[in-house]
C-alpha cells in the first residue's frame, strides 16, 4: 500500500512539473530573427526581420542606440496604432510581424538597434541587432577612375616609345642598306 502511494505522489509530481513548464511556455515570448547583423552604404535602405509569439496583442517598442545615445523610433501595436517619433517618420516602415524598415541610410545611423516586445501579461523581451553603415561608394569610384587613368596614360606612353624605337630602328636599317648597296657594286665590278 505504502509502496503504491509513494508512487502515485512521485507520478503526481512529474504531472504537476510538466503542467507548470507548459504555463511557463505559453507565457513566454519568442523572437526570432534571420540576421542580427548588417552591413550597409549610405543612402541604402535596411530591414530589420524579426518573428516573435506571443500571448495577447503585444506592444512593439524599436529604440536607437549608439555610444551614450539613446533614442525612442516608434512603437506600435498591430492592428491598433503606429507611433514613430517626428525624426523618423518619413523614414520607417512598421510591420505587424515586428520588423522595422528603415529607408535612406545616413553615417549616424549606425549602430544598435534594439526591438523590446511586451506582452498582455506585461512581461517583455529586447532583442538587439546591429547595423554598420559605410560611406565608401563615392571614394571608391574615384580611387578606381584615377587609378585607370594613370594605366591608361602608362598603356599610351609605352606603345609611343614602342612606336619611335620601330621607327628609329628601321630608319638606322635603311641608311645601313643605302651605304652597303655602292660597296657590293664595287666588289662585283
Ligand atoms: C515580417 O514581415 C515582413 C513583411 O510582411 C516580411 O518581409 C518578413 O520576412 C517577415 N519577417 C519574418 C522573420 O518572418
Ligand atoms: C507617441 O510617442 C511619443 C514619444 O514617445 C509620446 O510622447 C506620445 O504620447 C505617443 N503618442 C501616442 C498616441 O501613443
Amino acid at each position: 500500500m505504502l509502496h503504491f502511494r509513494l508512487w502515485d505522489a512521485q507520478d503526481v509530481a512529474v504531472f504537476l512539473s510538466i503542467m507548470l513548464y507548459m504555463c511557463h511556455l505559453a507565457g513566454t515570448i519568442s523572437i526570432h530573427s534571420p540576421q542580427r547583423s548588417l552591413i550597409r552604404s549610405v543612402q541604402d535602405n535596411v530591414f530589420f526581420s524579426v518573428n516573435f509569439t506571443c500571448s495577447g496583442i503585444p506592444d512593439i517598442q524599436w529604440t536607437f542606440m549608439s555610444g551614450l545615445v539613446s533614442r525612442m523610433i516608434g512603437s506600435w501595436q498591430p492592428g491598433v496604432y503606429t507611433n514613430i517619433t517626428e525624426d523618423y517618420s518619413s523614414r520607417v516602415q512598421a510591420y505587424d510581424n515586428g520588423s522595422m524598415g528603415l529607408l535612406d541610410l545616413r553615417l549616424q545611423d549606425g549602430g544598435f538597434y534594439v526591438f523590446t516586445i511586451t506582452d498582455s501579461t506585461g512581461s517583455s523581451k529586447d532583442f538587439s541587432f546591429v547595423l554598420k553603415v559605410n560611406e565608401v561608394l563615392y571614394e571608391d569610384l574615384q580611387y578606381l577612375s584615377v587609378s585607370f587613368l594613370v594605366l591608361a596614360c602608362l598603356a599610351g606612353l609605352f606603345m609611343l616609345i614602342m612606336w619611335l624605337l620601330n621607327k628609329t630602328y628601321k630608319k638606322i636599317k635603311a641608311s645601313k642598306c643605302i651605304r652597303e648597296m655602292p660597296e657590293i657594286d664595287e666588289t662585283e665590278l
